[in-house]
């Protein structure tokens, strides 16, 4: 196996490796640590099926299966995100997947099925690096805040309510996944290195501050960890997969490629409680 990095602060192009076979001990480590060093892996030619898709992240832990977006017919762990004229998409905003629950993931895996013809790319950034660049000042400021994380933000009823059986389907979802408190600054459990774990998408506000604060503060961190220097932008090829640590990383989806057609398969692994 053969890593590449491709920004001094997120991204390495792993080689040397097929995904579609089951890996070995050795290789799962020798993944799990270029994880935690790169952020984010990406592998290109990986024509894995769902339920190899399923086997490859179950090597890494158990797996989410989401209250919201659709799977795969007989894989349930696999979202089928088909985004087209009739199904928007909608990861355009900065976030970390799946903040609203307890122990949010650890990682997921994207594998790119249908790739349109220009458009599409996905960035990730680290919120690692974005940490280290703030002011001592402002980094005082944040230490022991914490934050409310909420499914319901981002799977509103105006996008996913559109008939009563998705409105049904959304209040079920909600009543599981009520909001979330969770540290604002997250020491990554493997690395110990500390970052921001507030996002564009699901955080709703900073419970110690009054709601002006909050939202400038959010307003801040958020717009902060998108900076360029903190990312690196992959252009899709059909089976390219990219393993993102989403402990400390965020990730947003570009949707200039309409009226073409997208299609990604995901699996998301469970992860543990954040900490400050
Ligand atoms: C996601 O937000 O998990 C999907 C990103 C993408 O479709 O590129």
């Amino acid at each position: 196996m053969q890593a590449e990095r491709l920004t001094p602060a997120i991204g390495a192009l792993v080689s040397g490796i097929n995904l579609c076979e089951p890996l070995t001990p050795a290789q799962c480590s020798e993944l799990s640590a270029l994880l935690v060093e790169n952020h984010v892996l990406f592998f290109e030619n990986q024509p894995l099926t769902p339920r190899q898709h399923r086997d490859l992240a179950a090597n890494f832990g158990p797996l989410h299966v989401h209250p919201v977006y659709p799977h795969d017919p007989e894989v349930e762990e696999i979202i089928v995100l088909d985004t087209n004229v009739k199904n928007p998409p909608d990861s355009d905003t900065w976030h970390t997947d799946v903040p609203f629950i307890e122990c949010p993931p650890m990682g997921s895996l994207l594998s790119a099925r249908v790739i349109p013809p220009n458009g599409g790319d996905t960035l990730w950034s680290s919120c690692i690096a974005a940490y280290d660049a703030l002011d001592a000042e402002y980094k005082v400021l944040i230490e022991n805040l914490t934050a409310e994380h909420d499914l319901a933000a981002a799977f509103t009823d105006s996008r996913y309510g559109e008939s009563a059986e998705a409105r049904e389907q959304l209040a079920t979802a909600r009543k599981n996944n009520p909001p979330m408190i969770h540290p604002v600054v997250r020491t990554h459990p493997v690395s110990g290195k500390r970052g921001i774990y507030v996002n564009q998408s699901f955080t709703t506000r900073i419970i110690e501050l009054a709601p002006d604060k909050s939202a400038e503060v959010l307003q801040f961190l958020t717009s902060h960890v998108a900076r360029r220097e903190f990312v690196v932008q992959w252009k899709w090829k059909p089976y390219d997969l990219a393993f993102w640590d989403n402990r400390l990383t965020q990730h947003f989806a570009n949707a200039d490629y309409l009226p073409h057609r997208r299609v990604m398969h995901r699996a998301t692994i469970l992860g543990d409680k954040p900490f400050r």
